[in-house]
């Protein structure tokens, strides 16, 4: 028999057919975009979020019949609704195979400075979703995926969590524990043939950013990057899908950084003039002694 389509699910290549999937803060940004991927590749999706409207609106997208995906509002820092998140997967889909541990308490960061200013409310409530609601989601998740003979999950973690910053002190530190959380799942389950593996985004230009970030900005930014572009949500969840995926078999344990290589050159780069067309034989330094002596 045919298996039912949707709107999105045409020309796939259905590596998650079969699969149930949970997506948490997939209302918007990069984890609508991986909720979007999980669907069209044939996967049911549970689309969950603190924002009921921003998850049905998700649900919407997809496209879906009424088995194919679900919204659901809920908080991950709140172990009875990220415990009923679950439950409702197993009701609803029969059980979980992949997981997405996406949502973060972005609200916080314009609060989130530097230690000696730092409100240690904001590192509490920073930890308390970040963390341990990812470890919650994890705890429920792995009972369910044992039961189904393996899983993946991808815990969203990003950039500044391996790069110190002026500012934002909680949210890099949660990032950088999320690293670690993801290595002791990989490593404590692995013989249930659970992978996981952390996914670490550089700028990535959500709509929640283009309204905050202006152009001005957003150049800063870009001339640190190797690529001449911005990073878009898709990329991102193109990234999670094959790490989700049987392509993605033999890895985990992994933080696989997806930041157009802002991470990757020697901090002197932008100020040398970044393409090599623009730089004398003599390599960056000379560039920047040239430019600013
Ligand atoms: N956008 C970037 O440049 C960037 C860079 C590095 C890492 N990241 C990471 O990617 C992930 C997604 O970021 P984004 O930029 O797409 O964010 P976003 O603000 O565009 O979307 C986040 C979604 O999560 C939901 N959410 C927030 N708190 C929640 C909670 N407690 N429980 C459930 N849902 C919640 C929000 O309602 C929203 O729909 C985050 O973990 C973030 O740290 C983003």
């Amino acid at each position: 028999m045919p298996r039912k389509t949707n709107a999105i699910q045409e020309d796939t290549m259905g590596r998650f057919e079969g699969k149930v999937a949970v997506v948490t803060g997939a209302g918007a940004g990069i984890g609508k975009a991986c909720a979007l991927a999980i669907a069209r590749e044939g996967g049911r999706v549970v689309v969950a979020d603190i924002d009921a409207s921003a998850a049905i609106a998700c649900t919407t997208q997809i496209g879906a019949e009424a088995d194919h995906t679900l919204a659901l509002a809920m908080d991950i820092a709140d172990a009875q609704a990220v415990a009923a998140l679950f439950e409702t997967a197993q009701r609803h889909f029969g059980g979980v195979d992949l997981l997405v541990n996406n949502a973060s308490a972005m609200h916080l960061t314009p609060r989130d400075c530097a230690i000696l200013d730092l409100d240690l409310a904001v590192w509490d409530q920073t930890m308390a979703t970040n963390l341990r609601g990812t470890l919650l989601c994890c705890r429920q998740a792995i009972p369910l995926m044992i039961a189904r003979g393996g899983g993946a999950i991808v815990n969203m973690s990003s950039c500044q969590g391996l790069s110190g910053d002026t500012a934002q002190t909680s949210y890099a530190a949660s990032k950088a524990a999320l690293n670690m959380l993801s290595a002791s799942l990989a490593t404590q389950y692995g013989h249930a043939h659970i992978r996981c593996n952390a996914v670490a985004p550089g700028l990535i230009m959500t709509e929640r950013l283009l309204a905050k970030l202006d152009e001005c900005m957003q150049r800063h930014l870009r001339r640190h990057q190797l690529l001449p572009r911005v990073g878009r949500p898709e990329d991102v969840a193109a990234l999670v899908a094959f790490l989700l995926s049987d392509d993605a078999a033999f890895i985990t344990g992994q933080v696989v950084c997806i930041d157009g290589g802002m991470l990757a050159h020697v901090p002197t780069y932008a100020d040398g003039g970044n393409s090599a067309a623009a730089r004398p034989a003599g390599g960056i330094a000379e560039a920047a002694a040239e430019q600013h002596c």
